[in-house]
Formats: C-alpha cells, structure tokens, sequence
C-alpha cells in the first residue's frame, strides 16, 4: 500500500499515482487507486471514470455508502479497481482520520495486492500525514525546477516527523532539452569511476565529517528548487 504525496499542488501527483496503479494493474496483479484528495479530485478525471457527484471515499466515511458501492472497475484496464472521491466534504481531515478508513484499509489490503493512494499537498493540509501512518510507503513528487527546496524539505520532515517509511522521490517533469540535464549526464560517468580529483575530493569531505563541500562542482546546487 503506497500513499503519492508531495509538498505542493500541481506536482503530478495524481499523475505519478495513476500511472503507478495502471503499470502496476498491466502487470497482471489487482490493484486498488485511491483518491484521497478529497480537497481536489482527479484520478476520476483522469482515468476517464466517474468523479465528485457520485458516491465514493467521502460517502463510504461518511457513512452512507458500503466499501462495495463505492469500488468501481475501471471499464477498460482489467486488473485495475478505482473508488473516487464522492461528494467534496467540508472536513476532509477529520474523515480521513476516522476509524472507518483504518477498518476499509485493513479490508481492502485482503483483497487487493497493490493499493496505491493518491493524497493532497502535504503543506496545504494534514490529510497526506494523517494516511501515511496507515500505507507501508510514501512515495514523494517533486516537479523539476518548480518545487521549492524549502517546501520539499518542510514536507519531507513532516513524513519523517510520523515515522512513515519514505520510500522516495519521483523527480516529475524533468526537461530534458534543458542545460543541467545535460551537465548531469555528461558528468555521471565519474561517479562510477572516480576519476583522480574525484577521489581526493570524496577523500576530504569524508575526512572532513561533513558532506557539504562534495557537491560544491555542481552549480545547481544553489538554486532553491529542485
Ligand atoms: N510530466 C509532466 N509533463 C507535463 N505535464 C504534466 C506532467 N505531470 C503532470 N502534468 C500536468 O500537470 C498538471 C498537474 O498534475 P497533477 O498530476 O494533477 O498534479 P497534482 O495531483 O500534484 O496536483 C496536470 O494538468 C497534469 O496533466
Ligand atoms: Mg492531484
């Protein structure tokens, strides 16, 4: 059970989760996508599948619809289950923290071998923290050039904060045309093999104790987004 989360909107989250839970269903193994945004749905939208005014997430915590209604086939990928968001709720936080979504977790895990969640914006709302706890990972979408540093860093010590199982970064969007991809690339060679300078620079900034000054060549390493 995977939880996508990131620091901001727009990253690609829904993005990264849908194509997760697609891959994942492809593969042969039923899966399970989430919308947890109950703040701004889209895995409905971009799935082509029911989304908002329908039952879903929302009606099944609230209590007017069963887990059963609410788990919706997609129509055309087999393998792959979707239950969308329902109707908006004015208090996303307090129904994502009920019980009821431990129990419908605990549930779902019998039944499906992947669940992947799709989530808010960790700095617009507690709810991603909140169903961390719950998922076996957290997987992180930062969107190249655009995601602030700072928002990154606040996000990802917020996840650790709650002991949730970090998994990792996907680094969304990265342009490929653009100057440092190129820089990056050229240079990683060096990094298997270290070249002379390499080595001795690696040697002092271990003997140092400190990491900092090992990534000092890279420019971009200044710039505050990631
Ligand atoms: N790698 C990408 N390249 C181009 N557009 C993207 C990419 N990832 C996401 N988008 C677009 O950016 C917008 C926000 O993505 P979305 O997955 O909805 O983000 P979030 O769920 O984090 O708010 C959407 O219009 C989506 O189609
Ligand atoms: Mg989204």
């Amino acid at each position: 059970m995977i939880l996508v989360t990131s620091a901001l909107p727009r990253e690609g989250k829904t993005t990264a989760a849908a194509n997760l839970a697609v891959t994942l269903a492809q593969l042969g193994d039923r899966t399970l996508l989430i919308d947890a945004d109950l703040r701004k749905p889209g895995v409905g939208r971009l799935l082509n599948m029911l989304d908002g005014k329908y039952a879903g997430l929302s009606s099944y915590l609230a209590g007017v619809s069963s887990l059963e209604l609410v788990t919706v086939p997609h129509p055309l990928i087999p393998n792959l289950v979707a239950i969308p968001t329902g109707p908006l709720p004015p208090n996303p936080a307090d129904l994502l923290s009920s019980h009821k979504l431990a129990e419908a977790l605990r549930q779902l895990r019998t039944e499906y071998k992947f669940i992947v969640i799709d989530s808010p914006p960790i700095m617009a709302a507690t709810d991603a923290v909140i169903l961390s706890v719950q998922t076996d990972g957290v997987l992180m979408v930062v969107r190249s050039g655009e995601t602030p540093k700072e928002a990154f860093t606040r996000a990802r010590d917020l996840l650790v904060s709650v002991k949730c199982h970090l998994l990792g970064v996907v680094l969304n969007a990265v342009d490929s045309s653009a100057p440092d991809y190129y820089y990056s690339y050229r240079y990683y060679p060096y990094s298997y093999g270290y070249g002379p300078q390499e080595a001795s620079e690696m040697y002092s900034s271990n003997a140092g104790g400190s990491e900092e000054h090992s990534h000092s060549r890279y420019p971009d390493d200044d710039e505050n987004s990631l």
